[in-house]
């Protein structure tokens, strides 16, 4: 089986880049922006055209939420162009493609503990979540093999995350949001779980009417991102203390939606988020 991965240097393509390099049965072409730009038609072209990729894996894409406020033709490029791109190319040439996009298409209105289903419409807040729609849409349009993988709160080694991010804080006290809600997802466990569903049983002859679309994919169960902080701080046995604000004491420059909670109606559901997150904290 043929792989193509897009942004192995990432948070979550170097999850895959392990993963797939140990499976005798891939043969994976791992590939990050040195080598393959992917805003260059010309050079995606010239890969497929060499490699001929049974299922391309995109973990590539413009996820600095609050910078894309101020550099939407960037965002735009990466998140919607390139993939209307890499959307073509696997319709030219047979490839699945597995795609990750995020919570932010949600506008929030709903309330917890209610989440969005994959059936419900995006109203994206911000310029990220709005580019990340459309590259959905490309995908829906130009292909008939695609796999939107929709996740949230990732965390994991080789990225920049929340997690990290508070333990490399060093203060005594602190203030955290605790009026939006979401799932963290550990990067390992999301990438299992996309390589058990969508890769293993590719090279076992695939499903009999495999089911292309949108996925939700996040750790089980949902918290506030105080609850989250409070959870690390305890995990890692640190005294910090964490007090609860509400969002509109801490300002972003993109809106994040007050309710992100994913539903997941398709697939097994992942471990809830605070093993995972012991897990990675242990
Ligand atoms: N992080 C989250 O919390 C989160 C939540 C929900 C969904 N997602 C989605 O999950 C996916 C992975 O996110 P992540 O956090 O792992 O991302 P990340 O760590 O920011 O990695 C993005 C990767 O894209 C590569 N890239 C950037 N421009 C490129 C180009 N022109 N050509 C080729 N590669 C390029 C980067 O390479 P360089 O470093 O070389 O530029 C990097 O390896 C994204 O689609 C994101 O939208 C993330």
């Amino acid at each position: 089986m043929k792989i193509l991965l897009l942004g192995k240097n990432g948070m979550l393509g170097s999850q895959f880049d392990s993963r797939l390099s140990d499976l005798p049965e891939v043969e994976l072409l791992a590939t990050d922006s040195d080598d393959l730009d992917i805003l260059s038609f010309s050079a995606l072209k010239k890969t497929f055209e060499f490699f001929l990729p049974e299922i391309v894996i995109n973990c590539a894409g413009y996820t600095a939420v609050d910078e894309a406020e101020f550099k939407k033709k960037d965002a735009m490029k990466l998140n919607a162009g390139a993939v209307k791109s890499i959307a073509r190319l696997c319709n030219e040439h047979g490839s699945r493609l597995i795609h990750f996009s995020t919570d932010y298409v949600f506008d929030g209105r709903k309330e917890p503990p209610d989440g969005y289903l994959e059936s419900d419409m995006p109203n994206p807040l911000s310029t990220y979540g709005e580019t990340k729609f459309k590259g959905e849409e490309f995908i829906l349009k130009e292909m008939t093999r695609g796999y939107i993988v929709r996740t949230s709160w990732l965390y994991g080694p080789d990225g920049r995350n929340f997690v990290d991010t508070m333990l490399g804080l060093d203060r005594d006290e602190l203030n955290v949001v605790n009026n939006q809600f979401g799932s963290p997802t550990y990067t390992a466990d999301l990438a299992d779980a996309v390589i058990n569903r969508f890769v293993v049983e590719e090279v076992d002859g695939g499903p009999e009417t495999p089911d292309y679309g949108i996925y939700h994919l996040t750790n089980d169960d949902f918290c506030t991102w105080y609850e989250f902080a409070v959870k690390i701080f305890e995990l890692k046995e640190k005294r910090v203390k964490v007090h609860p604000i509400p969002s509109k004491e801490y300002r972003t420059a993109a809106l994040r939606p007050m309710n992100s909670i994913l539903k997941n109606t398709k697939l097994p559901k992942l471990r809830n988020w605070q093993d995972a997150l012991e897990d990675y904290l242990g």
